[in-house]
């Protein structure tokens, strides 16, 4: 789909006047500069030509009011455009604390999407509109780039870390994605379409699939697998590593006194590297897992502990309980066990 002004996408997201407005903006002062200096041009051209063949100009001395003008008046244009597009880049990249979350993990050369209930997508991120959605990614091997531009929103996809970006779908319809970072081969046809439904119609496609298991709960498994709960028990029992109940989202001091956010970032750190960030008052003791899990295996691991917030003892970060709720209440239905 196109939009009324040509070889401008379509304009489908909350964000996407705001950063059109600033690109309509910059293209308006280019556009007058160019006018008014290429007439101003023409205008000496004609008016100042030599019209004998011995004339001898005028001296002219310089003058510090015209420098002056012509200083000042462009600094106030790129202050303008800078405080503007700052802004608009801010809101942007800050994502909203209470959005739908979904993991992007991109290959060579596909995408694959997983939504908190477990439902998986390849080339596809199906998405309700009026709803804020926040894109957790990373990637298997090279960087990639998650480009939508009907959304105005693109963000590099870099291995070894989490990026994430968000938007909020204005209308329903099929928009393009991109991998927009030269990636191989086939980085060309690393394309995908996000399809922006009603509410109601996403609720009934996400229950299509019933046979999916929630990234949380198999987050849950693997903890089990993998013999963490024996450091890390559920409630901070057995006092060898901390306790995760709680820790998303909270602030927690190192050894040596430095604070730090238990974001998605530090606990993929603390999987792969537990020596890089010891929290105060517990030894060098975990063994690493880096090599041993997969990109998936890791969000799982993520949507896990982030969904341990239930009974949360710490005074409640505004991240804690909507980014658990997602993850959390399929777990509930999943597994009466817990
Ligand atoms: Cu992936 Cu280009």
């Amino acid at each position: 789909m196109q939009s009324w002004v040509p070889f401008v996408p379509d304009s489908a997201s909350t964000m996407s006047w705001k950063v059109d407005a600033v690109y309509f903006y910059l293209s308006g002062v280019t556009l007058f500069f160019t006018l008014l200096i290429s007439a101003i041009l023409i205008f000496f051209v004609i008016r100042y030509r030599r019209r004998t063949p011995y004339e001898i100009p005028r001296p002219i001395a310089g003058s510090h009011k015209l420098e002056t003008l012509w200083t000042v008046i462009p600094f106030l244009i790129s202050m303008t455009i800078f405080g503007w597009s700052a802004k608009v880049y801010f809101e942007q990249y800050s994502p909203p604390q209470n959005a739908m979350e979904v993991y992007v993990v991109g290959k060579q050369w596909m995408w694959k999407i997983q939504h908190s209930t477990g439902q998986r997508e390849i080339n596809e991120l199906h998405v309700p509109v009026g709803k804020k959605i926040k894109l957790i990614m990373t990637t298997e091997d090279v960087i990639h780039d998650f480009f939508i531009p009907a959304f105005r929103t693109k963000m590099d996809v870099v291995p070894g870390k989490y990026t994430v970006q968000w938007f909020e779908a204005t209308k329903t319809g099929k928009f393009d994605f991109y991998c927009a970072e030269y990636c191989g081969m086939n980085h060309s046809g690393m394309i995908g379409s996000v399809i922006v439904m009603e509410p109601r119609e996403f609720d009934n496609w996400l229950g299509g699939n019933t046979n999916t298991t929630s990234p949380a709960l198999a987050g849950q498994q693997l903890f089990q697998t993998l013999g963490c709960a024996s450091c890390h028990g559920a409630a901070g029992e057995g006092g060898r590593g901390p306790a995760l109940h709680g820790l998303y989202g909270s602030q927690q001091t190192l050894q040596g006194g430095q604070k730090i956010n238990a974001d998605e970032a530090y606990i993929r750190e603390s999987i792969l590297n537990p020596q890089a960030k010891l929290v105060d008052g517990f030894g060098p003791i975990m063994p690493t897992f880096q090599g041993q899990l997969s990109e998936d295996q890791l969000m799982q691991l993520i949507a896990y502990i982030k969904s341990l917030q239930t009974g949360n003892t710490q005074t409640g970060t505004p991240t804690a309980s909507p980014a658990a709720s997602p993850a959390a209440s399929p777990r509930a239905s999943a597994s009466p066990g817990r």
